[in-house]
Formats: structure tokens, sequence, C-alpha cells
């Protein structure tokens, strides 16, 4: 019944690892308390930034990171965040609980926690409450090479090399609160702030434009026709909402109404890359600009008693199933999805880390990203399959969703989602290759007992990865039995 085809000699394209990178804004206890924690804090760090969360976040190998925002990019201002700590002012966080933003992470520190994580980074300017000399400067600052005002203040500031700088977003959000601007106001102003953008020295800036909102098409049809040739990426933002954006619901302690609703909306994912691709193959039939999901994920209401502002939820085997098909979802794409942020990398909505105080916690997402690294940078293979339905009153959605791709080593790994909360599924792997030389299955499988299952600070290893040996190789390829709702990861080597 459920039968995949893997032709092993036919490549689809590279998967870009940048699909695997991540975002932090300063919202809620992403940055602060979740990153970073000061040098004077009782908690573990290096420089202000938290130890145990670099050391998780190592684990996973991230590949680029995202920051300031989001909604806070477009508030802003980079020179708060320079000089003497003690020094710098406060300002609030209006879009974000109205809390006090004390600016004492900036751009040095961020810089800092790259370094730790050995990412890249990925900075979102300003171009709603923003000039363009201010963007100017900041580009400035951060990569000139040579004599300049901002570059000696930079060095001032401590720090004599310039770093290097690829990802450069122009806004974000232009559609909302990035200034809730009609897509020919932003091309236009796209056009204007880029220019000033610069390339210094040896530094070559990969722009990103802000792309649309979920399935405003109209947005990517104007930017790439007037704006096209002047970025690298053209964003796209798109969030899960079970229940909607008005009337979102809870992470924990859902029915199956909601489980399906989440798996239905996750797989819209694959919908809207396709219409928006079509868009942008009539401007640019190269694929010369990329499609960057810059922001992505489970989006549902904040835990009881936290602040509504702060965007803290909770994260379960259902996140798990979110990641795991998103993934295969891109890298279906990776000829135009070069890059992808999920939202958020600590404490913020769909996050890899839950910490509280000095207590840190790994999320079923967390073990999803931890387990898919073998994909990063792999040569994605030619892949069909026929699966059963996986049925819901009226509605149905494909059961499994599948992926495969070879490593540098030659192994091939597959990743298959069950995304039936119920039945256990069984899957024929047909293999099709001139030549077979795997002579071996191995493979791990994060599931639940249960739709909501979750970790907690008492209980930190409800879902977590475990061994899977229900797969062993057949006459034509290999066999697996996929738990309800699952991620399995096989190894063929
Ligand atoms: O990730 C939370 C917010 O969602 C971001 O700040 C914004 O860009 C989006 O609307």
């Amino acid at each position: 019944m459920n039968k995949a085809f893997l032709n092993l000699d036919v490549k689809k394209g590279k998967i870009n690892k940048n699909i695997y990178g991540h975002f932090a804004e300063h919202l809620g206890r992403c940055v602060y308390k979740g990153i970073w924690v000061g040098e004077d804090s009782d908690i573990p760090n290096t420089r202000g930034i938290r130890n145990d969360v670099v050391e998780a976040l190592k684990n996973i190998d991230i590949p680029v990171l995202r920051w300031p925002g989001g909604c806070f990019a477009s508030e802003y201002h980079w020179k708060d965040g320079i000089g003497p700590r003690e020094d710098r002012p406060k300002v609030i966080n209006t879009l974000w609980g109205g809390v006090v933003e004390n600016n004492h992470f900036g751009t040095h520190e961020f810089f800092d926690l790259c370094d730790q994580l050995e990412t890249e980074p990925y900075i979102c300017g300003n171009v709603a409450s923003g000039t363009v000399q201010e963007m100017q400067q900041w580009v400035e600052y951060m990569t000139f090479d040579g004599k300049s005002p901002m570059a000696d203040w930079r060095k001032e500031n401590g720090r004599e090399e310039p770093w290097d700088l690829t990802y450069f977003g122009i806004g974000n959000e232009n559609w909302g609160w990035g200034g809730f601007m009609r897509p020919e106001y932003y091309a236009d102003l796209y056009r204007r702030y880029q220019t000033f953008a610069r390339d210094y020295g040896d530094n070559k800036l990969y722009k990103i434009a802000g792309g649309a909102n979920i399935d405003d098409y109209n947005w990517t049809e104007v930017l790439m026709r007037e704006a096209k040739d002047f970025m690298s990426g053209l964003s796209l933002h798109y969030y899960v909402h079970p229940g909607g954006w008005e009337n979102k619901k809870k992470a924990t302690g859902y029915e199956e109404d909601e489980w399906f609703e989440t798996m239905q909306k996750t797989l819209y994912m694959n919908e809207l890359i396709e219409r928006h691709t079509t868009i942008m193959d009539k401007y640019d039939p190269e694929k010369k600009v990329a499609l960057i999901v810059d922001e992505w994920g489970g989006w549902y209401q904040v835990e009881e008693g936290t602040n509504p502002g702060f965007l803290y939820q909770q994260n379960t085997i259902r996140d798990a199933l979110i990641a795991g098909v998103t993934f295969n979802i891109f890298h279906d794409h990776c000829d135009r999805v070069q890059m992808a942020n999920i939202a958020q990398t600590v404490n913020v909505l769909q996050a890899m880390i839950l910490t509280d105080e000095e207590q840190m916690i790994l999320t079923p997402t967390y073990h999803v990203f931890e387990m898919n690294k073998v994909h990063q940078d792999a040569t994605l293979l030619a892949l069909d399959l026929e699966c059963e339905d996986y049925e819901y009153g009226e509605e149905k959605i494909p059961a499994v969703s599948i992926t495969a791709s070879r490593d540098a080593e030659g192994n091939v790994n597959i990743t298959l989602c069950n995304l039936n909360p119920n039945k256990d599924i069984k899957v024929d792997i047909n293999l099709i290759a001139a030549e077979l030389n795997l002579s071996n299955v191995s493979g791990r499988v994060l599931t639940a007992d249960t739709i909501d299952a979750h970790n907690t600070f008492e209980n930190p290893e409800v879902v977590k990865p475990a061994e899977f040996t229900n797969a062993k190789l057949t006459d034509c390829g290999v066999e697996a039995v996929l738990p309800s709702k699952s991620v399995v990861l096989l190894t063929l080597s």
C-alpha cells in the first residue's frame, strides 16, 4: 500500500544547509535570559552568553542566525547597542510586551554569539523607522576594513578587524508592522536602501528583500517585477496557527481535530512555495534569486500566566512533525529555497530550547533539527511516494511524508514522517540503482505515547530520539514500520 521508489542515481540538487537556519529576536525571553544573561550572572556564561544554550545549539550545527528581528528590527537603532553597556540607552520594546530594552545585547554581542556558535550572521536592517544613512553606517561599521568614521568607532569599541557579514535583510514584514506599505512603495524603498548597503573591501553582501506574507502572491509579483535585479533573495513568512490567527489554540492539551488541522496547515507550505516559485520563475527562470523562508513554525496561545507579548509556548511531538514535514518540503524545493529560519531559537514560538532561570530543556523540535543534520548540504535524491491517506471526518491528507539525500561519505539518509497519530504505517522503499552497494540499515526515531507529549523542567526527556529497530533490508530495498506520530531517520550505508 505504502511504496516509495528511491532512485539513487538521480540527483535532484543540493540541500542548502542554510534551510536549517534560526531566528533570534529581541522578543520575550529569547535574547534576554534565553541567550544573554550578562557577565555578572550566576548562570555559567562566556562574555554574558549562556554556555548551556551555546553548547546545545552547537550540537545541531546552526548554519545561520537571523537577528535582531522580526518586528523588533523595524524599531531597532543599532547605535543604541554599541559602546559601554552602562551608557547604552534604555528604550521600550513597544511591540513585544512594552518592556524595557537596555540594549546590552547589541552588534558586538551578536557577532560574539555567532562566533561561539560557529554560525553565519544574518542581520535584518531597519527600513521602517530607520534612515538610509543609518543602514549605510551600520554596514560600514560592521564590514569596512580601513579608516572611516564608522570603522574607527568600531575599533574604539574594541573590535579592530571588520566582521564577515554575508546575509543582510533590507527590512522585515514591510506589508505589516514594518510600515504597512504597499508592494510598489516597498519595492522602490528596497531599491533605494539596498543601494547604500555597500560591499566594503572583500565583503560581499547577499541582500534579502522583505517578501510576502503567506499567500500574498501580488507582493512577490511586484517585488520580482520591480526589484529582482537588486536582490539575492526574497523572503516568505508563514506560520501554522491551528484555529487561525484570531483564535489561536493551545500548545498542549489539544485533541485530534487540532492535530489534523495542524498537519493540514503544515502541508500547505508546499503549495505556498510552488506558487511563489511559479511567479519567481516568470521573472527569474535561471533561479538567481532565492526564496528565503525566514520565519516559519507553529504559533499557539502563550502559556497561561506568561506575558502575552512574550510568545512563550510549549513544544510537543506535534511540533516535531511540523518540523519534519516542513523540512521534507524544503528539500523538495532545494532549487529555489536556499535558506529558512525557524521562529525562534529559545523561549519564543516553536523554540529549540526552553529555559527557566538556570534550567534548560530541549524540545521535540530540537531533536528533529539534530536528527536532520545529516541532510545539511547533502544531495537530494529522486523519490516518488504512493501512500495511504490520513482521514479525519470528511477530510484527508497524505499520511506519510518522505525525503532522501546522499551525504559526502556516500550514506543515504531517508527521513519519514508518519502524520497519523493513531496508526503505525508500513512503508516499502524500493531502491533503484545501476549498482547497489548499500548493505546496512540503521535508524533513529522520535515519537511519543500521547499526541501532546512534551518535555518539561520536571520531566525533560519525555520526547527524545531512540534507536529505531523496525526497519530491515529486503530484496528490493528496505521496509520500515513507522510508529504513529513519528519522525524516523533511516541511514543506508
Ligand atoms: O516571530 C514573531 C514575529 O512574527 C516577528 O517579529 C514578525 O516578523 C512576525 O510577524
